[in-house]
């Protein structure tokens, strides 16, 4: 199946590396024009660049913003919105990595986990949704991970703010669906990317990536442009006939389907 998004603009969070920068190069290759958000300036644009070569002269452009604030999210989407014309396609996908034992959790921590993994996209679907009900088109992907539906020991504040992102799509879908605008979230597994990368700390590459598999059916750590494949679809009009989805996309990982 030939994927194309030609003429389609889309709105990526999180874009200048990872899962958000495999996005950004995969739409672009696919025809679309992608604002890619990330707050640090020098990477946000050799990722612009990277996503640009993949696509034609223009179809990227970067976005620097800090999405944990309201302000930040307003900016971002202004400035996509002033550079793209419209925003057809919104990614929620900005994150950390942020996990602790309940009682290690300040209110401090918990407000800042809350503002970049649930707000930001509360407030970035707020402002995307009238042009996307008017056009009669729309989709929203929110990245999420495992945690928003098996929160285990030790996972503190990101299991609560994934469960809330999962809710939110659910909201969000059932709201929507009569004007055509698809909510779907992706719960992800372990990918290859630089959050991942931190954790191996001093250990080779290759052997945390070893030890890593030892908890995936599918024996492997996932590669960013895997999980790309499936925002994709659900871009698409192919994906046309699916919202208000959470799909694991972590190589059979999660324990819940
Ligand atoms: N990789 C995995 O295996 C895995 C596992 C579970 C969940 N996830 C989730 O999947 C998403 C993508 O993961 P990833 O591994 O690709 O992440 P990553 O490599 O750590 O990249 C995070 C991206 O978000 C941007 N960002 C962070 N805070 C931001 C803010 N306040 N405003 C704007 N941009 C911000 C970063 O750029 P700046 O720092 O320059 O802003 C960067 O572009 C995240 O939500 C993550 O939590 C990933």
């Amino acid at each position: 199946m030939d994927i194309r998004l030609d003429g389609r603009c889309a709105l990526i969070t999180g874009a200048s590396q990872g899962l958000g920068l495999a996005m950004s190069v995969k739409f672009a290759a696919a025809g679309a024009k992608v604002a890619m958000v990330a707050r640090t300036p020098g990477p946000l644009e050799a990722a612009r660049a990277q996503a640009e070569a993949a696509g034609s002269p223009g179809a990227a452009l970067a976005v620097v913003a800090d999405i944990s604030t309201a302000e930040g999210t307003e900016a971002a989407y202004q400035a996509a919105k002033a550079g793209l014309g419209k925003i057809d396609i919104l990614v929620n996908n900005a994150g950390g990595a942020k996990a602790l034992p309940f009682e290690e959790a300040s209110d401090e921590t918990w407000q800042a986990d809350l503002d970049l993994k649930l707000f930001a996209a509360i407030r970035l679907s707020r402002l995307c949704l009238p042009d996307m009900k008017a056009q009669r088109w729309g989709r929203i992907i929110n990245v999420l991970n495992s945690f928003a539906r098996t929160p285990g020991p030790r996972s503190a504040p990101t299991s609560v703010s994934r469960a809330a992102g999962l809710a939110l799509t659910k909201v969000l879908a059932s709201e929507l669906a009569p004007h055509n605008v698809l909510v779907n979230a992706m719960l992800t597994g372990t990918f290859k990317t630089e959050q991942i990368r931190r954790a191996a700390g001093d250990k080779p590459l290759e052997d945390w990536y070893a030890t890593l598999a030892k908890r995936i059916p599918l024996g492997r750590v996932g590669e960013p442009e895997e999980f790309a494949n499936l925002a994709l679809f659900l871009v698409s009009d192919a994906g046309g006939y699916i919202t208000g989805a959470g799909i694991n996309t972590d190589g059979g990982q999660a324990a819940a389907p």
